[in-house]
């Protein structure tokens, strides 16, 4: 049977997630609109994605069974997070389709593998970077590259985690003493003039989707704001996702984070296999979201209107700006989303504000 042969799923069918924080929750909330039912997979019980699903089932990720029966109760299984475990994934596809598919969670999950692929697979450029397993082999890679460069763990990284960026020769074998003996990657410290994202959609059918380009402000390595559209969007940047999910055989909503230089050229950094941080000014902006966007791709449904009536900021309500909650709720043009996160802590993503400003 061919993609377009298959027929959309109806509503009451039943979407499963793996994974329960906040991007299930707003997953579960766009799906129950169509009217479908979400079923969380998570291993802690109440996440802010329970609280709004139909069903939950709290298992280890590597409970074989449990996951197998959850993916059978499912007409299909995503993910809100990249780092699914391989056999999960490989489970939860024997009973159902799995979308994103599997070879999207392997690509995304270590930086090695997904920037090999990017460059050799997708034909799309990323900055010039070596695999690095010792202290030997890093003085070898900082030879070859140059510096400044920065030193990333291949795995489970996120927000700046796992990151040591080196100055000097004289920062080698401390930098490599962060690693902690895991394998990394040198990466070219690139001189960036701004850093942009897309977020991009291909459906089961193969139809494909873009919004506008999106400019990202981070503050300690955490997304802080995302404006869109973003002056000077090309279109050349929605084009090379595009060009990535193809070369993955993709379904479902992915996210492409970019370094843009002073010569207008692109770099990817990274992909995310699913919705992401940097796509959430969609659920204000008066067109199909981003979460919206995920569930029709993974349907089979039309993938629906992606232009934005209006140009949004979003800004990440991180540990205590949350309790700026009530004025926020007054402000004009703005619309407040909490995940329903019990504890506040430091660096602890607790919502977000979208804000119409144009
Ligand atoms: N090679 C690089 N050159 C310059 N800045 C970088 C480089 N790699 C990462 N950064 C900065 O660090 C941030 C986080 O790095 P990233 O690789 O996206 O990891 P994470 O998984 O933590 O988001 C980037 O958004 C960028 O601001
Ligand atoms: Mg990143």
């Amino acid at each position: 049977m061919t993609k377009t042969d298959q027929a959309p799923l109806s509503p009451g069918s039943i979407i499963g997630i793996l994974g329960g924080g906040q991007l299930g929750r707003m997953l579960s909330l766009a799906a129950a609109r169509l009217g479908f039912e979400c079923h969380i997979f998570d291993p802690v019980w109440g996440g802010p994605a329970s609280h709004v699903s139909r069903f939950e089932t709290n298992a280890s990720y590597d409970n074989v069974d449990a996951v197998l029966s959850f993916a059978k109760s499912c007409d299909v299984v995503t993910y809100e997070f990249e780092n699914v475990p391989a056999l999960t994934a490989k489970t939860a596809a024997s009973a159902n389709p799995l979308f994103p598919n599997a070879q999207a969670l392997n690509v995304a999950q270590d930086r090695f593998t997904e920037k090999s692929f990017i460059r050799d697979t997708a034909k799309v450029p990323v900055a010039l970077f070596e695999p690095v397993n010792s202290v030997h082999e890093l003085k070898r890679a900082v030879k070859k590259l140059g510096l400044p460069a920065v030193l990333k763990t291949r795995r489970f990284g996120y927000d700046g985690k796992g990151q040591v960026i080196i100055k000097s020769e004289g920062d080698i074998a401390e930098a490599w003493k962060a690693m902690k003996d895991t394998p990394a990657i040198l990466e070219q410290f690139v001189t960036f003039k701004r850093e942009v994202s897309v977020i991009a959609a291909r459906s089961s059918t193969g139809e494909t989707a873009a919004y506008p380009l999106i400019e990202n402000v981070h503050k300690n390595h955490i997304l802080h704001t995302s404006v869109a559209p973003a002056a000077e969007d090309t279109g050349r940047a929605q084009g090379l996702a595009v060009q990535i999910m193809s070369a993955l055989d993709y379904v479902g909503v992915m996210a492409c984070e970019f370094f843009e230089l002073h010569d207008g050229a692109l770099l990817v950094n990274e992909i995310a296999p699913r919705v992401h941080n940097s796509g959430h000014w969609t659920q204000d902006a008066g067109c199909i979201d981003q979460f919206e966007l995920h569930i029709r791709a993974i349907t089979g449904w039309p993938l629906g209107d992606t232009t934005p009536a209006h140009k949004m900021e979003m800004t990440n309500l991180i540990g205590q700006d949350v309790e700026n909650w009530s004025e926020l709720a007054s402000e004009p043009k703005t619309f407040i989303h909490l995940y329903g996160k019990r504890e506040v802590k430091p660096a602890r993503k607790m919502g977000h504000v979208n804000r119409i400003i144009d």
